[in-house]
């Protein structure tokens, strides 16, 4: 739908002082989405012209939507603020529409449907005020101003300011509106701070229009859709209300889940059909998934991406990395700093990879640290073997080409190149490349009887 003649203001100014983290809270991630974007994003799909009102923290806030926005996004300093009244006050001067939606920054799961719901009611009714209210007479959700309706008129109390009856008064205010810019722009320097919170309060405006017989509509919205967060618990409920709805929508992609409430997945992470997610698993955001993969128990991957067909077993880390189509990975395996694994390559039990490529069908399957190495296709990395990467002063590449053996506790210190069909003994330690003429050869170990792969095979 297209809503015309609205601008909207977003309040994002505030200090957040019921989350005591001296931080402000619109900059906290709900599945990897900062709070603040969740609005932002929904007014850009909308296509309505946004200002936000920024004060506390806001060279911050305005980072992250600058970020996310191309810089599309205008906004308005709060000098000191002084609640939702005062922060409206500062954006008037970038009134520029007939109608001006406000909106909380602080209510991270509603639904572009709501905003339309409003748009059209207040479209409908000529309103000079509408806004959205939820059923909720269970003051021990939140602190939400009341709806009070007496004798033909409507008035928003707030919590603090609140006496009545909750169950009588069971209608509370969710935080958007769209007010008439004439009725804002005559009434606005009228509000008081003559309230509990000492606060200029946007929503007394309502009892403004209503007592002056100007229009007020509502529509009312669920109330799981409207929760603003004003504290850490808040933010967890939050959380875990959009981690179902994401959980929801990939279970309907054909992801199977073995106890999805201890599941987390980030809202830009992708999952393949017939993927199997175990518990207590996190997927964080950049990560994509194919089909058919299975991620065991208490594993994470960040920014990972897993080909189809892989399996990656209990408590393993994949991180800003990727592995290719049916490999197996862990248990207990650390795969990390843009790493890349073949197709068909197994990384085993408390194997670390940093920084590093495996080339398809190789196998390191134990106790095996492999830093800033090249490891071709087909190569056999025996338990407990270590490239030595770091020369007390910088890091050193180790290369070990196609179809070598690296025999077990083998200590590989770089920068040295393994060539090609190269067996090593267990324990060895390999800090030169293979020079065929040097008499260095003659120092190193003889090898054991070993089956060798094919006769062009070097052996240390
Ligand atoms: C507000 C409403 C309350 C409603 C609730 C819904 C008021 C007075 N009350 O209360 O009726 O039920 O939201 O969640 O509006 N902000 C500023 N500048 C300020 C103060 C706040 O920009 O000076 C911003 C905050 O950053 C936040 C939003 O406005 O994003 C709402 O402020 P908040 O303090 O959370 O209001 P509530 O007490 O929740
Ligand atoms: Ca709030």
């Amino acid at each position: 739908m297209t809503i015309k003649d609205v601008q909207a203001v977003v309040l994002a100014a505030g200090k957040s002082t019921r989350f005591r983290t001296e931080k402000s809270k619109l900059l906290e991630r709900i599945c990897g989405r900062e709070m603040i974007l969740y609005i932002t994003k929904l007014l850009e799909n909308l296509k309505v012209p946004t200002t936000c009102v920024v004060g506390y923290q806001r060279e911050l806030v305005q980072k992250i939507i600058n970020k996310s926005h191309n810089s599309k996004i205008s906004f308005v300093a709060q000098e000191n603020p002084q609640g939702t009244g005062h922060a409206i006050l500062c954006a008037q001067p970038t009134f520029c529409k007939n109608n001006i939606l406000v909106i909380n920054g602080d209510m991270p799961l509603i639904p572009e449907t709501v905003v339309e719901d409003l748009y059209n009611k207040h479209i409908e009714t000529s309103a000079t005020i509408s806004f959205v209210i939820s059923h909720n007479s269970d003051t021990s959700t939140g602190a939400y101003g009341r709806i009070v309706r007496t004798n033909g008129s409507i008035e928003i109390v707030e919590a603090k300011d609140f006496d009545g009856d909750a169950h009588e008064h069971c209608f509370i205010n969710a935080g958007i509106y769209i007010i008439n810019r004439d009725f804002l722009d005559n009434y606005i320097s009228t509000l008081t701070t003559n309230n509990a919170n000492n606060e200029f309060y946007i929503t007394d405006l309502v009892k403004i229009a209503s007592q002056k017989g100007y229009t007020v509509t509502t529509v009312t919205a669920p109330f799981d859709r409207i929760r603003g967060i004003n504290t850490l618990h808040e933010l967890w409920v939050a959380e875990q209300i959009k981690r179902a709805d994401t959980i929801k929508y990939w279970m309907g992609q054909g992801v199977r889940f073995s106890l999805a409430q201890s599941v987390h997945i980030d809202l830009d992470v992708e999952i393949g059909a017939g993927t199997y997610i175990d518990c207590s698993v996190h997927l964080l955001s950049g990560t994509k998934i194919g089909k058919n993969c299975t991620i065991k128990g208490f594993s994470t991957l960040a920014n990972a991406i897993l080909g189809d067909n892989s399996e990656v077993k209990p408590h393993s880390i994949i991180e800003n990395s990727s592995v290719g189509c049916n490999a197996k990975i862990g248990p207990f395996a650390c795969i990390h700093e843009n790493s890349t694994i073949g197709n068909n390559a197994i990384i085993g039990n408390f194997v670390e990879i940093r920084e590093s490529k495996i080339d398809s069908k190789s196998t390191a399957k134990h106790l095996t640290y492999l830093g800033h190495a090249h490891v071709g296709s087909n190569v056999t990395i025996g338990a407990g073997t270590i490239t030595c990467n770091h020369d007390g002063q910088q890091y050193q590449k180790t290369k070990i080409k196609d179809n070598s053996f690296i025999g077990s506790n083998n200590s590989i210190v770089a920068p040295v190149t393994i060539e090609k069909n190269t067996f090593t003994t267990a324990g060895t330690v390999i800090s030169k490349n293979k020079s065929h003429s040097s008499e260095e050869n003659n120092t190193k170990k003889q090898p054991h009887k070993c089956s060798q792969k094919n006769n062009s095979q070097h052996i240390i």
